[in-house]
């Protein structure tokens, strides 16, 4: 078990970085995180590990403390109410908005992006609804996450079949290439589908994505969990500045934002709106 000092360092050190709250429930779990940590790089102790962050020299280590510490568990179509709000609801009206809003595309931001199964799939989703609607209206997607080591995983696009489990399997075939040989068992996003999804590092409390462009929609799921209120409450804030008027703000189910003071509209629980 870890040391009370070492696990306040630990806390302290990553609330400073990421925000990410560690409570005193957290305590085993980040203890079995930082065993493999120290296994990793051949540390014998959290304490030596403690000392190691400490030293200038090792700065570097703290993006890999936070990696270790953040959880990364996604899926392809987790949370599928959402998809199916935006093919029934949000994408037919944006894109009957488009013309006299001299929207030149449609952009989307996946806020905590992960491995790439939520930006994926949100690019599946468009250019289903894309082609159905027959448009040539344009789309990207940025999206970001704090871990370097996630968002390499998220750019090689590469997914064991139990990420997938959601997609039916038409869809599977027509937007990713299967493995054979050595590859058995391993699904690529085709290039398409990859080529729409921008990935880059981005600390959600200490910067947004380039340039001003507004986004019509935003994702940001099932990351508040780890923040404060404090926190969430100048997170939601920031978010609703990046959106279009009527742009949507989609949160995961669990993340309700009935106890925070912000200026949009719930349509229905975890879609909010920016007031038209
Ligand atoms: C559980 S995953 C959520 C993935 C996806 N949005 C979903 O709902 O399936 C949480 C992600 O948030 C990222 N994260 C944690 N703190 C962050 C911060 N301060 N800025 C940006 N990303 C952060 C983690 O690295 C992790 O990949």
């Amino acid at each position: 078990m870890i040391r009370d000092s070492d696990y306040e360092f630990i806390r302290k050190l990553v609330y400073d970085r990421s925000r990410i709250n560690l409570g005193n429930d957290k305590r085993e779990l980040v203890t079995a995180r930082l065993n493999k940590r120290l296994r990793a790089i051949n540390i014998a102790s959290i304490s030596d590990y403690c000392r190691f962050l400490q030293s200038k020299e090792n700065a570097d280590e703290l993006a890999n403390l936070i990696d270790v510490i953040s959880t990364n568990h996604t899926y392809f179509f987790r949370e599928e109410e959402h998809f199916k709000y935006l093919n029934q609801h949000a994408l037919p009206e944006l894109l009957q908005r488009r013309t006299a809003e001299h929207w030149p595309s449609l952009n989307v931001w996946s806020a905590a992006s992960s491995s790439g199964e939520e930006p994926y799939t949100i690019a599946i989703t468009l250019a289903e609804f894309f082609k159905r609607n027959r448009t040539d209206w344009r789309w990207r997607i940025e999206a970001t996450d704090i871990s370097h080591r996630i968002l390499q995983k998220a750019r090689i696009g590469v997914y064991k079949e139990e990420a997938l489990q959601k997609m039916p399997k038409e869809m599977i075939t027509a937007y990713f290439q299967k493995g054979f040989g050595p590859q058995e068992g391993n699904y690529r996003v085709r290039p398409e589908i990859a080529e729409s999804v921008t990935f880059r590092q981005l600390n959600l409390l200490e910067s947004e994505p380039p340039g001003t462009d507004p986004f019509q929609i935003i994702f940001c799921r099932n990351v508040m969990i780890y923040f404060d209120h404090p926190t969430q409450t100048e997170l939601v804030n920031r978010l609703a500045r990046r959106l279009v008027p009527g742009g949507y703000l989609l949160v995961g189910h669990s993340e309700s934002l009935t106890a925070i003071k912000h200026s949009l509209q719930m349509v229905k629980p975890a879609v909010y709106r920016r007031p038209l």
